[in-house]
């Protein structure tokens, strides 16, 4: 039976570390679904349009990795799919509180549903969005944390707007 995991996020922007999880997932899972969430109370640089083209351009011709966007619950989205595995990455502590309250409230949702942890790799760690938009709308060189057509997007959001 093939193995497929739902990878949700937000990707706004789209990093390394992010990347640094699929290639790891893949290894892991025969299919990889990158679900880019829509989130309508959040406030996005991109928009859930701009971050599903952007992957898809990343991943193009890949049978392993799937990009798709999704709206409600997660979990629901994970049925859906005909799976019960979430992957999600953690970069550091930090991050436990967060993704711990998630993975839980996931389970009560839906006690069929599993979400795998992976830790990123070390030298992706200190990657965040908000790390990001700042170097980039300082002028900055983001390039060791994101894709270079996501620093390139980056850039005419942030500098040319
Ligand atoms: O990249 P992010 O912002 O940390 O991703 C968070 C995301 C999109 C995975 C999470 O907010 C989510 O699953 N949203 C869908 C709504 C949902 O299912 N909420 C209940 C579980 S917290």
């Amino acid at each position: 039976m093939s193995k497929v995991a739902v990878y949700p996020g937000s990707f706004d922007p789209f990093t390394r570390g992010h990347m640094n999880i699929i290639d790891r997932g893949i290894k892991v899972f025969d299919k990889v679904i990158v679900a880019v969430a829509h989130n309508k109370s959040k406030n996005t640089i991109f928009t859930l349009e701009e971050r599903v083209q952007i992957l898809q351009t990343l991943f193009e011709g890949r049978k392993d990795v799937e990009v798709d966007s999704f709206e409600g619950l997660l979990v629901d989205y994970v049925v859906k799919r005909g799976t019960n595995v979430v992957l999600r990455g953690m970069r550091t502590v930090s991050d436990f509180e967060y993704e711990l309250q998630m993975a839980l409230a996931n389970k009560t949702l839906n006690n069929e549903v599993e979400t795998v942890f992976m830790v990123t790799d070390s030298e992706f760690s200190h990657i965040s969005s908000s790390v990001i938009k700042e170097v980039v709308s300082l002028n900055g060189s983001a390039s060791h944390m994101v894709p270079d057509i996501v620093e390139s997007k980056l850039r005419d959001k942030l500098l040319n707007s």
